[in-house]
């Protein structure tokens, strides 16, 4: 078994030494379609099953990364936090694994556009924009493969983050976490739309890390959890082939819903949702009453996603306030680092 010092040390080895003046990069926020829930390794965050995703275009993360003299500094959306926070601190613990040695200090400068930890996977874009921006500030040259690794090792989802469109983290089974990376499906979906609802901005009460190792520990339904993914995935796949939104649709609802009955038949259950998911709920079931094909996924969070298509658009911002999402729109405004290695 790897630990990350290891993983670190294989893909980058000693280029450590040419930093620039500075590295800078955006990531987007991701939404799953098909969920990563439990971890095989937690050092390295290895998955139990894999998972697929849906990149949420230009919400995520910019950051920033400079050499600072004598400590670290974090600044999230402007405000430079105490290096003890909870947030910095994390940070601060991936920045070790690659430092050149122990005093070269780092200046990270992060925003993002979407509420951090609300279920919106802002860790996601988070650890993704990092290891981007560290590419770049290091001059690494690494492919999307290995940085899909290292993004891993600092948030799960980060993995599934440094790519566009629709994006499959294979779980992999090696025990050092080679062959557990994402990859691009290249498929484009044009009409496919995401509307982000903003229900809460609140710190979620507990980290999806503990919900989930709480989970694989004590739920008794998380025993047919790999199963539904594997089922779920192959219709996701089919489902986002063909474009066909009412398979892809009922499929990413149920997996979401399967994911949360697991954690809330945990001990001590889990449960993120809020009076106003319940009803957000209630209101999509009732509109797909009339024939409205529209469909939810949520992370672990009280934050409810929808999954529709264009010709639908109206008629969602006439029932939610909610920002909706082209994934397959140029990114001409963005400096988005697309690269094909
Ligand atoms: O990346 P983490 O450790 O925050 O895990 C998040 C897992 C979910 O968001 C709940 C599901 C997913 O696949 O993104």
């Amino acid at each position: 078994m790897w630990n990350k010092h290891q993983v670190v040390e294989h893909i980058i080895g000693k280029q450590r030494e040419q930093a620039k003046a500075k590295g800078k990069a955006f990531a987007p926020s991701n939404i799953a379609l098909c969920k990563y829930w439990g971890k095989r390794d937690a050092e390295l965050n290895l998955p139990v099953t894999s998972s697929l995703s849906v990149s949420l275009h230009h919400l995520g993360t910019v950051t920033e990364i400079m050499r600072a003299t004598e400590k670290d500094h974090i600044v999230l959306n402007g405000i430079e936090l105490d290096e003890h926070e909870p947030f910095a601190k994390r940070l601060i613990t991936f920045l070790d694994l690659y430092r050149p040695h122990p005093e070269f200090k780092f200046k990270v400068n992060t925003s993002n556009n979407i509420p951090t930890a609300a279920g919106l996977a802002s860790s996601a874009s988070g650890f993704a924009a990092m290891v981007l921006a560290l590419d770049d500030f290091f001059a690494w040259n690494l492919s999307l493969q290995d940085l899909s690794i290292l993004a891993r090792m600092g948030s799960g989802s980060a993995a599934r983050s440094l790519m566009n469109g629709f994006v499959l983290w294979q779980a992999g089974s090696r025990s050092d976490g080679m062959d557990s990376f994402a990859k691009s499906l290249d498929i484009e979906w044009p009409e496919f739309r995401i509307g982000v609802l903003t229900l809460s901005d609140l710190e979620k009460s507990k980290s999806s890390r503990q919900a989930m190792t709480e989970t694989i520990n004590t739920s008794i339904l998380y025993k047919s959890w790999p199963a539904q993914v594997s089922r779920d995935l192959d219709r996701l796949l089919t489902a986002i082939q063909n474009k066909d939104i009412q398979l892809c649709g009922e499929t990413a609802e149920q997996n979401a819903l399967s994911m949360h009955a697991t954690m809330i038949a945990s001990w001590p259950p889990t449960l993120y949702w809020l009076a106003e998911t319940v009803s957000t709920l209630n209101r999509v079931w009732e509109m797909r009453k009339q024939g409205i094909p529209v469909y939810i996924t949520m992370d672990a969070g009280p934050n409810v996603k929808l999954i529709f298509e264009k010709n639908i658009s109206t008629k969602i911002q006439n029932v939610f306030k909610c920002e909706i999402i082209a994934p397959f729109a140029s990114f001409s405004n963005l400096n988005f680092h697309k690269r094909e290695r």
